[in-house]
């Protein structure tokens, strides 16, 4: 244990807290809170974590000023798993730890430049290896996705201290090929007016908001902070690339609950409107989208409110079928349905929906900001909830799309497929043509096993009304032509009379993306095989034609 100077137990005289003490005394031996002072050598703090144990009050103090403030479950005896809070920022100094519980557990916290377990991150039994996930505790919605001078920033909905959902901060990674991701340390850390949910980030080129500097632009985030008796709106602002933040010292920038009679306005998406100049904030206020306008990202104007959609909004223009004079607006939600419209800078119109995007683990998706025009792609990436049973960490991201809008035999809808980046995890094995589907099950027995897998196939019903392929169980498709399901949601082909699906599969330890028919329709779930099921791959359904199988083996995204 490294830097530990001194264990100081510390009474809180409060009457409540003094009832407690005495009921708590009659029963088990007297525990009492207590502070230690650490002075900070070394880049991580590591605190064991027992999921035996309610979660207690830690405060993090410097010269007595609060730095950090956040709930842990501090083990008492043998931890679960290690969580970790970079603390290099306070190097030299020293910090006092405050805990409202057990001050014994407080002896177990040690820093180090290591986090505790570090050997074996990213190589635990239930690590996904293509999709991001975070070394330590929970995360939930993409936060402030955005592209600047060569990075592509991931920040999220993150509880670094446990891996239930708690203190929510906005954790950050960054990837130069949206594929390898590495993991920095958390960008915004609850603070006095709340803690830290779902938001979005821009490039304040014109320097609107002062923020910036004569060579500089400030990468600017907007997100909610939940006070635990309402939900208000606030800005951030950061000079270096996002690695650290300055809160707007006159937070909150809006605060709507009174309007709304509602504590449920929250996840603003801030996008700049060129036609008419104006930042335009999309925020969901109880029952649906909300626009609000500004020319300094400070003062905000309520324009108008489109309902049927709940949390984490989303609003961009994208080309119809790639053609620029033919544009139209998404508006989405946190489930990923979707309408499509107009947008004149103050108030969208729809048009048409609503339509669904993908199903399944998806939610809270969002899309990348400052995407250069050179580049023009509508990236997403959505939160998926995969649960990692035994991991010292839990949720993670889904790969990547690129969003179009495509004109059908519907109307314009759009597609969801994998960013072209992500075929450079993978690597053709084999390929087939024209397979009965009892060949086609004989060729995949050797990849029954596979970890990390990637499947493209088409396969045509003819006898059969309702085929698709299993694995150990799980229906990993499942198209019913009777009912036009495809895994129990309506799909309609292109070719309303076609018998033939086309599904590129994503297999990776703890999760499975499904897209089908180049992304007319997409799905996610959890891995999940059947115990008892002996079966492996396996397409099943009376007599199906399978015209095509290759099987891809797949790259890890980690260093290992
Ligand atoms: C969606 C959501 C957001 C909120 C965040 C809190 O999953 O409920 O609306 O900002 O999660 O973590």
């Amino acid at each position: 244990m490294n830097g530990i100077i001194s264990i100081v137990p510390r009474m809180n005289f409060s009457f409540n807290t003094f009832l407690s003490t005495i009921a708590l005394t009659s029963c088990a031996l007297f525990a009492q809170a207590g502070d230690i002072k650490i002075k900070i050598t070394k880049q991580y703090l590591n605190f064991p974590i027992s999921h035996k144990v309610d979660r207690k009050v830690m405060k993090m103090a410097v010269n007595g000023q609060e730095e950090r403030k956040f709930n842990i479950r501090l083990a008492d005896g043998e931890p679960e798993y290690w969580v970790f809070s970079d603390v290099s920022e306070f190097k030299g100094k020293t910090i006092t730890l405050s805990y409202d519980g057990d001050e014994s557990s407080l002896k177990q916290i040690y820093q180090d430049d290591k986090i505790a377990g570090q050997d074996s991150i990213y190589q635990e039994f239930n690590r996904p290896q293509f999709h991001f996930t975070t070394r330590r505790g929970w995360v939930n919605d993409p936060n402030g996705l955005i592209f600047y001078e060569g990075e592509y920033h991931l920040f999220y909905q993150h509880n670094p201290y446990e891996r239930e959902w708690e203190n929510m901060s906005w954790g950050h990674a960054v990837s130069k090929d949206l594929i390898h991701w590495e993991e920095l340390p958390v960008a915004l850390h609850p603070d006095e007016i709340g803690t830290m949910f779902s938001g979005s980030a821009v490039i304040d080129y014109n320097n609107t908001s002062g923020w910036g500097k004569p060579d500089k632009p400030a990468m600017v985030a907007s997100y909610t902070a939940e006070t635990g008796e309402r939900q208000v709106q606030c800005m951030a602002y950061s000079l270096d690339n996002g690695r650290t933040w300055t809160k707007y010292a006159n937070n909150p920038v809006i605060d709507s609950k009174e309007k709304w009679n509602s504590r449920d306005t929250r996840d603003p998406k801030i996008i700049w409107h060129e036609p008419t100049k104006h930042w335009v904030m999309v925020l969901n206020e109880r029952d649906g989208q909300s626009i609000y306008t500004s020319t300094d990202l400070k003062d905000w104007k309520y324009e108008s409110h489109t309902t049927g959609f709940w949390e984490c909004p989303e609003l961009f223009e994208l080309a119809v079928d790639g053609d620029e004079n033919n544009k139209k607006w998404v508006m989405y939600g946190a489930s990923n349905t979707y309408m499509i419209g107009s947008f004149d800078g103050k108030k969208f119109t729809p048009e048409s929906g609503k339509h669904q995007l993908g199903t399944g683990t998806i939610y809270a998706a969002q899309t990348f900001s400052n995407i250069p025009e050179s580049d023009g792609r509508r990236i997403q990436i959505g939160w998926g909830r995969v649960a990692h049973p035994g991991m010292p960490f839990n949720g993670m991201f889904l790969l990547p799309t690129e969003l179009t809008l495509k004109k059908t035999n519907n109307g314009v809808r759009l597609y969801s497929e994998p960013v072209a980046e992500v075929e450079k995890l993978f690597t053709s094995v084999k390929k087939w043509t024209k397979l009965k589907s009892d060949d086609a099950n004989k060729e995949l027995k050797p990849f029954d096993d596979a970890k990390q897998l990637r499947i493209r196939t088409t396969f045509t019903l003819s006898h059969a009304t309702d085929a698709g392929l299993n694995l150990f169980g799980q229906r990993i498709v499942r198209y019913d032509m009777n009912h036009n399901t495809i895994n129990g949601v309506f799909y309609s082909p292109e070719d309303m009379t076609s018998m033939s699906l086309t599904a590129d599969i994503y297999i990776d330890n703890t999760s499975i993306e499904v897209f089908i028919d180049g992304g007319r329709y997409s799905y996610s779930m959890e891995r999940k095989p059947d115990k008892n099921n002996k079966e492996g791959f396996h397409f099943f359904g009376n007599n199906i034609d399978v015209d095509s199988l290759e099987v891809f083996e797949a790259k890890s995204i980690w260093k290992k």
